[in-house]
């Protein structure tokens, strides 16, 4: 979950900053830039000399104990063998078995410790895509039909929520009707409100007073 925790920070990082590649530059602020994705690439890298610090031990650990089992079945069935307790055969098929074990043992630590990469990942991701949506539609709301694709606002109010309770009216009571297909400007000084009204189309903010709309 570290490990996954730090890559999704590591790649959002670097991507965030391609992506703005132009503000960079703009601003001649790179080196800035540059710091902020090694930071993660440095504590992505923790995270990996972890896990592989715990891989080694856990690899050493298996080498020794698949290397008792496989001195302790030889010593066994030789003695045995020795002993005509057992035959040739037999002493055979026990040692090519523990061979088979110490392949699949290694193999099996790899995998498991895969599996667990993954699912940190999926943990990850699972906090990002499992998020209840903020906006939600009113209970018992019908699915959007748009038969001619008209706008209308009746009477429209909204406002930002600005502490707990308090608000800043942005529109009071606004009527706009835009027919289909009509084409119009929004003409407004900076703050009346442009940006808003094309925010509360397209549903990019909520609404917590049904009534107001
Ligand atoms: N996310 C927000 N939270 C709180 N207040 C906001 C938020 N967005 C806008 N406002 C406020 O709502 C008012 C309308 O802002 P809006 O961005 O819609 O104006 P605008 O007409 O698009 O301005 P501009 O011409 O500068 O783009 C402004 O007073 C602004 O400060
Ligand atoms: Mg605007």
């Amino acid at each position: 979950m570290a490990q996954a925790d730090a890559r999704a920070q590591m790649t959002g990082r670097v991507v965030d900053s391609y992506s703005n590649i132009q503000t960079i530059k703009l601003f001649a602020d790179t080196e800035r830039e540059q710091r902020y994705a090694r930071d993660a690439m440095e504590g992505f890298m923790v995270t990996v000399h972890r896990q592989m610090r715990l891989v080694t031990i856990m690899s050493v650990g298996l080498t020794l104990l698949n290397t008792a089992l496989l001195v302790g079945t030889a010593a066994m069935a030789i003695s045995a063998w020795y002993m005509e307790a057992i035959s040739l055969g037999v002493l055979a098929i026990a040692i090519a078995l523990v061979m088979r074990i110490r392949f699949m043992s290694d193999w099996i630590l790899w995998e498991v410790a895969g599996l667990f990469e993954n699912i940190g990942t999926v943990q990850d991701g699972m906090n990002t895509i499992a998020q209840e949506p903020t906006v939600r539609d009113a209970p018992g709301a019908q699915p959007l039909q748009v038969p001619k694709g008209e706008i209308r606002f009746d009477a429209m109010r909204f406002g930002y929520e600005q502490a707990k309770g308090e608000s800043k009216t942005v529109f009071d009571g606004l009527n706009l009707t835009i027919a289909p297909g009509e084409k119009i400007g929004l003409i407004g000084r900076s703050g009346a409100g442009k940006s808003t009204l094309a925010n509360l189309l397209l549903r990019f903010l909520r609404r917590t007073r049904w009534a107001d709309f």
